[in-house]
């Protein structure tokens, strides 16, 4: 399994793997004028990129001014006034910790010893501690615990030797493992940003009277609709009026025309989807990807307190506790551990007085800030539990209170209804349950490196389902748009996939719907059943597959129409179904949560748009609950 620097974090001893990955670059170079004004607005339509803190430089008079803090833009504007920096040629950085707390030093952009060099970045440097160490052995001196730094203090070495700015960043992204998009200026050569790329977005802005560069199109749109993409392996030098790219590796020119765009700013910010949703749904295989970078030293630690944990709770509200539902399942095939999922706005009442020094509770919240979550926290922690925690949100409540976090790298999330926050959370879930059957000897090699092996081809496999599927589950959604109640059904792990499947078309289009254990089904709910009442069933080919077919059956029965989430090829229960959506074949029970609930989020977004209903902003509900 690819390992990197990202993702966990011990809140006293891991300071030193700080960094951010999913943030927003801009630079400017303007033909007359101030560039700050220009990098604070284009800040602003890059915020939903990351908004812990907020950073710009701009030259001057051979001189580099820098204002940086942790906070969102328009906080950390009114405390030093983000427009007030001289110089026509301007870089700024919008971040999103992904690991430790967002701190001012962590902001960029970064520099080197001499304050020569500033660099904004938006990426993961893998390789950053190494070279971190090799830096101070030289004697260069490290203000931030970001992985940034390092391409600074990198630059700065090559520069003393004589390269040009431009050979210096070169030679500097050859070092680096991992991806990247920067912007970097020098006081050395004040008329040039010089900006590179690898696996991370970088566009290039042209206009009349200046050029742009930024991790995404509506950072310049409201100035040019005229753009570059820049590509992976391709250093760019923005100069006044021009733009000239080169291949890293062989250095051949790269002749590349701009592009009209014709997205309004609006749109763009989407990056051309309709709604956050669904781009949040088509960012998951990106998502899944960076899961898989978690440090190893750290999951291995979360693992141990596992291991050691007398009773293990897993805690979490709405669509974070269907992860822990389908961790329940995870932890007890592969490591043989029994846990308790509870609802956390339950957790006082059922376990407040039993709780004690020797349980633990792993606690998964999107945001970190849930205040029914956070109060089951509160009474485990006030009992002397064990509190360890899964977000996405660095510097969040959860991540202050727990003995140890986890990052979960998924980038902030608009859309109300979550969906890349689940399947990530599942992925994290999934590799501590994998790495607890490890260390208790409880599966065998083959076993470990099949299910390592599925792993790493999850994020490929959520890709093929959305390019396959998706129109296909768009029909379905005009099928039974008018439909006024939808059953869902699932066998063992892929009951907590029902119920997340249940909970997205009724938070989003506002369809009452039900969802039970198929097995539960038959002891009442089944009732309801008349006539063309749809009934959705969530089936892999796992042990559950022959109960489930007699499962389907009774509602076919009864005259039901049937949908299933099937494994491609699967005749027997295609013949019983009305509509099918197939996911492909050869996946382990344990990683099926998350290629199943893929259609069934598209599911319930098309029915939103179907219905008339935004599915970015559900009535009544909030990104983040804090109230009990
Ligand atoms: C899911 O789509 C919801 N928006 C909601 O159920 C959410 O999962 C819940 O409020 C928990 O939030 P958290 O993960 O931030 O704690």
């Amino acid at each position: 399994m690819k390992k990197g620097n990202l993702g966990l974090a011990v809140t006293t001893e891991a300071r030193e793997f700080e960094e951010s990955t999913v943030c927003g670059i801009f630079g400017c170079i303007l033909k007359s004028g101030e560039a700050a004004p220009i990098v604070h607005v284009a800040l602003k339509r890059l915020e939903y990129r990351g908004y812990d803190s907020v950073g710009t430089a701009t030259l001057h008079e051979n001189k580099l001014f820098i204002k940086k803090d942790s906070g969102k833009i328009d906080e950390v504007h009114a405390l030093h006034n983000l427009d007030d920096l001289p110089g026509r040629i301007g870089i700024g950085h919008t971040r999103w910790a992904t690991h430790g707390a967002p701190y001012q030093v962590n902001a960029h952009p970064h520099t080197d010893c001499d304050e020569q060099i500033a660099v904004v970045h938006n990426g993961i440097i893998e390789n950053f501690a190494e070279l971190k160490m090799e830096l101070e052995e030289r004697g260069h001196t490290f203000r931030s615990k970001t992985d940034t730094e390092v391409i600074s203090h990198l630059i700065e070495e090559k520069l003393r030797e004589g390269l040009t700015l431009v050979e210096a960043v070169r030679e500097t992204v050859k070092r680096l493992d991992g991806s990247y998009a920067i912007a970097v200026v020098s006081v050395k050569e004040p008329d040039k940003i010089v900006c590179a790329r690898k696996e991370s977005p970088l566009v290039v802005g042209i206009a009349e009277n200046a050029v742009y560069c930024a991790s995404d199109i509506p950072a310049f749109l409201p100035m040019t609709n005229r753009s570059v993409i820049v590509q992976d392996g391709e250093i760019v030098v923005l100069s006044d009026e021009r733009y000239e790219i080169r291949k890293i590796l062989d250095w051949t020119q790269v002749t590349r025309e701009p592009e009209h765009i014709d997205w309004s700013p609006e749109l763009a910010e989407k990056q051309g989807y309709p709604h956050f949703m669904l781009k949040e749904i088509h960012e998951q295989p990106l998502c899944l990807r960076n899961t898989l970078r978690l440090q190893d030293q750290f999951l291995e630690l979360m693992t141990t307190f596992l291991d050691r944990a007398g009773e293990v709770f897993l805690v979490a509200c709405g669509t974070s506790y269907h992860a822990c539902l389908a961790a329940s399942y995870m932890f007890s095939k592969l490591a043989l551990l029994a846990t308790h999922p509870v609802i956390a706005s339950e957790f006082v009442e059922q376990h407040g007085k039993s709780v004690n020094i020797d349980s633990t509770l792993l606690v998964v919240s999107q945001s970190g800030e849930t205040a029914d979550t956070l109060a089951a926290v509160e009474c485990a922690r006030l009992r002397a539990a064990t509190v360890l925690g899964l977000t996405n949100v660095v510097g969040s409540t959860l991540t202050r209170v727990a003995r140890v976090y986890v990052c979960q790298q998924s980038g902030p999330e608009i859309g109300v209804a979550a969906t890349k926050t689940f399947t990530s959370q599942l992925s994290v879930l999934s590799q501590l349950a994998l790495r607890l059957a490890k260390k208790r000897g409880k599966i065998s090699h083959v076993e470990i490196e099949n299910l390592e092996e599925k792993l790493e081809q999850i994020p490929d496999i959520v890709e093929r389902i959305i390019q396959t599927q998706e129109e296909k589950v768009k029909q379905l959604a005009k099928k039974y748009r008018d439909k006024q109640c939808f059953f869902f059904l699932g066998r063992g792990i892929s009951s907590a996939v029902a119920l997340e499947d249940r909970l997205k078309l009724m938070e989003i289009a506002y369809v009452p719907s039900i969802a039970y254990p198929a097995g539960e089904s038959k002891h009442g709910p089944i009732s309801l059943i008349e006539p063309g009442f749809p009934v959705i069933f969530i089936c892999p080919k796992d042990d559950t597959h022959k109960t489930i077919v007699g499962n389907i059956m009774e509602m076919k029965a009864r005259g039901a129409s049937i949908i299933v989430v099937v494994e491609k090829g699967d005749e027997e229960i295609k013949s019983l179904a009305d509509d099918y959506i197939e996911i492909e074949t050869g996946l382990p029970e344990v990683l099926s949560p998350i290629p199943y609930v893929i259609p069934l989020q598209l599911f319930a977004y098309y029915m939103a748009i179907e219905r008339k209903c935004d599915p970015d902003m559900p009535r009544n509900l909030a990104k983040s609950v804090t109230v009990k």
